[in-house]
């Protein structure tokens, strides 16, 4: 593992009381997917449980991790940088932002284009209410990479060198969480203080998921914000479904605890707090693009033929001109439909899915061309397992 230079201070994910009494969410009408577990490393499996001291900007504190495949994984998705012997030490706050709130990334060339643009409608998201700006790497030292993978991690705030970001299969909402680790945030019911707000029931916790409701000596700026977007979900770690984490009072009308809608005002003001940044105001539009580029396009304003989509329209370029097409007219929704052509209507269940696909039980499932395909591994004796090449399939 190459050597990276810090662990980030904790913060939680609201800094002004004023601005965020119990995070207003800004984005959200529908907020019904915070059911069921959130973003993991490595889903479903069990790693080696340890326990490292690290120091934290309130002084060493013990921390119970998983180990797989030689990675420090902590409460399911943050990835904690292991030194050896022990963990590195934290630098001071300032060490792990990004300089001047620019974060260069780059995409794996194997990740797919499903995958790119839930992660850029990520960046974008945060772009827009931090001004936080992700740039195209070209050859800056430090930097995030998303790299594809079944999980979704991040390490917490800049690290020095590459760093690596799993957001690959966690939608536009588990990149945006991923990407608030990797700004600086941790998780919001690990603050000190949780227990005043929420009640963790512990007999309804896996034995497995025991060690990642521990509370984390870090500094604790703020209120408690129930909507912020780093916040677990109710029935987090749950073995019996019923709720992990309940509020100890009532929450404010739209705030959802664990929503991955967008970041909460909590979320915002911490961020915009940290890297000295003022919110961009809506009526100047939003902040610079993730990966500006010059407009050769007029009309199009940059879009090319292979296009992008607008909810269920796929919009796209056409000699100058921007052409659309409302893809519900099909009964299809807009998604990736191939390489050559770009974004199209395509079957309502590859929206979500590219080629590399996914694994639903012991069944590949896959997309070719905006067509659905699926393989029953388990008839042919294989089981479903990503492969390097061929994405999701039986093997
Ligand atoms: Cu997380």
């Amino acid at each position: 593992m190459q050597s990276r230079g810090f662990l980030a201070v904790l913060l939680s994910g609201c800094t002004f009381a004023w601005a965020c009494a119990d995070g207003e969410i800004l984005d959200g009408a529908d907020l019904t997917e915070q059911e069921g577990e959130g973003e993991r490393a490595f889903p479903g499996m069990v790693g080696d449980l340890e326990r490292a001291v690290i120091e934290g900007p309130g002084g060493p504190m013990e921390v119970e991790y998983e180990a797989f495949e030689g990675r420090a994984i902590f409460e399911g998705d943050i990835e904690l940088n292991v030194g050896e012997p022990t963990l590195r030490s934290l630098g001071s706050k300032k060490e792990m932002l990004w300089k001047d709130g620019i974060v260069p990334y780059a995409f794996h060339k194997k990740l797919g284009q499903s995958s790119r643009r839930d992660i850029t409608t990520a960046m974008e998201t945060w772009n827009r209410l931090t001004g936080i700006r992700f740039v195209a790497r070209t050859d800056e030292r430090d930097y995030v990479e998303f790299v594809t993978g079944k999980g979704c991690d991040s390490l917490v705030g800049r690290q020095g060198g590459r760093q690596i970001i799993h957001a690959a299969y966690c939608k536009a909402g588990g990149a945006m969480h991923e990407i608030g680790h990797a700004l600086g945030l941790w998780h919001e019911q690990s603050r000190p203080d949780r227990d005043e707000y929420v009640e963790i029931h512990r007999g309804r916790i896996s034995p497995r998921g025991r060690h990642n409701f521990n509370k984390v000596n870090g500094l604790v700026v703020g209120a408690y914000d129930y909507g912020s977007i780093m916040h677990y979900r109710p029935n987090e770690w749950s073995w019996t479904g019923r709720p992990t984490i309940t509020p100890r009072r009532p929450l404010s009308p739209g705030v959802v605890m664990g929503q991955r809608k967008a970041p909460s005002s909590g979320d915002i003001a911490t961020i915009l707090a940290l890297y000295d940044l003022t919110a961009p105001s809506p009526d100047q539009g939003p902040g610079p693009n993730p990966d500006p580029k010059p407009n050769p396009n007029g009309e199009c304003g940059g879009l090319d033929y292979k296009g992008r989509c607008a909810d269920s329209v796929v919009e796209w370029c056409e000699s100058g001109k921007l052409k659309r097409y409302e893809c519900a007219k099909l009964g299809k929704g807009c998604g990736w439909f191939n390489d050559r052509e770009g974004f199209d209507c395509v079957d309502k269940r590859c929206v979500d899915l590219n080629y590399t696909g996914r694994c639903s039980g012991a069944t590949a499932e896959w997309c070719k061309d905006g067509v659905f395909k699926r393989k029953d591994c388990a008839a042919a004796g294989k089981s479903c397992v990503l492969t390097e090449s061929d994405g999701y399939y039986c093997e």
